[in-house]
């Protein structure tokens, strides 16, 4: 069994050092095997200038990268964190993955941005990724907030062989509660979705971040949730093989009942 902690955190806008260790105080006692947190975990979220949003972004060599790789690797653990990543003068809004094994940090880099963001970030250029842990048996897929929104994103993870999809988030309408066990059902895998709750108010215009940070087992079922507001740290323990049997009832197998050839084309038109 793959122990999962799925973390709500709130950070200060802004405020890197002080989101560093909060999220340090907040996860110290946690005993997972894999820990997911939220999008733009460290910064805050509503940027409207490159300007604000420099200081606070970094590299896989910066310090939260190096205060997360530390993390991996004195708790043996995975740590999905979304962070604002820099890249010359350019800025994505990314998830890093740490490995224990203290090898350097993967960065999955948003493809759909939300919003305000197009204002200050690039459209990501990496790809879904899956990170396979041969010690834990397990295979990541990484995907990020809006991304939801997307069934391709999901799809994509799963056929390359995701077990538990990580969706670190920052969402702000509701309607996600309904389709992220669709996303689960559809690709028979777990989900995870690290939110945040809070709120942040740029140039008059007030953000209102919804919580109920959740992980759905590969039937849609909820297996952890947390509540509107707070921070909060879902522990769960899943067997990542449920994941891996596609099939259901006698005659049915959601991958290879699947028919590329006839919808295959009309995905990649426009
Ligand atoms: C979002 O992509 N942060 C809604």
């Amino acid at each position: 069994m793959i122990r999962v902690a799925v973390v709500q955190y709130t950070p200060l806008h802004g405020c890197k050092e002080s989101n560093l260790r909060a999220i340090a105080d907040l996860i110290e006692p946690v005993e997972a095997d894999i820990i997911i947190l939220p999008e733009l975990c460290t910064s805050g979220y509503f940027f409207v200038s490159k300007e604000e949003l420099a200081p606070l972004a970094e590299d896989i060599h910066g310090e939260a990268c190096q205060v997360f790789a530390r993390m991996a690797s004195a708790r043996n653990a995975m740590i999905v964190a979304g962070m604002a990543e820099s890249s010359g003068p350019l800025f994505y809004n990314s998830v890093f993955v740490f490995r224990p094994d203290g090898s350097e940090p993967l960065v999955y880099r948003k493809s759909h941005l939300f919003y305000k963001e197009s204002l200050v970030f690039q459209p990501g250029d990496t790809g879904f990724p899956v990170i396979r842990d041969e010690r834990l048996d397990l295979s990541v897929g990484i995907m990020l907030c809006y991304d939801w929104r997307f069934p391709e994103a999901s799809r994509v993870l799963a056929l390359e062989g995701a077990d538990l999809i990580a969706c670190p988030s920052n969402l702000v309408t509701d309607a996600w509660i309904r389709v992220m066990p669709a996303r689960a059902i559809e690709n028979k895998l777990f989900v995870a979705v690290a939110n945040r709750a809070g709120s942040e108010t740029r140039d008059g215009e007030t953000l209102v971040f919804k919580g109920r940070s959740a992980l759905y087992d590969p039937w849609g079922e909820t297996v952890g949730e947390a509540g509107p507001t707070g921070d909060a740290v879902i522990l769960s323990e899943i067997d990542p093989t449920l994941s891996r049997d596609k099939s259901f009832k006698d005659f049915n197998d959601i991958f290879t009942d699947r028919r590329p050839d006839l919808y295959g084309p009309l995905c990649r038109r426009r």
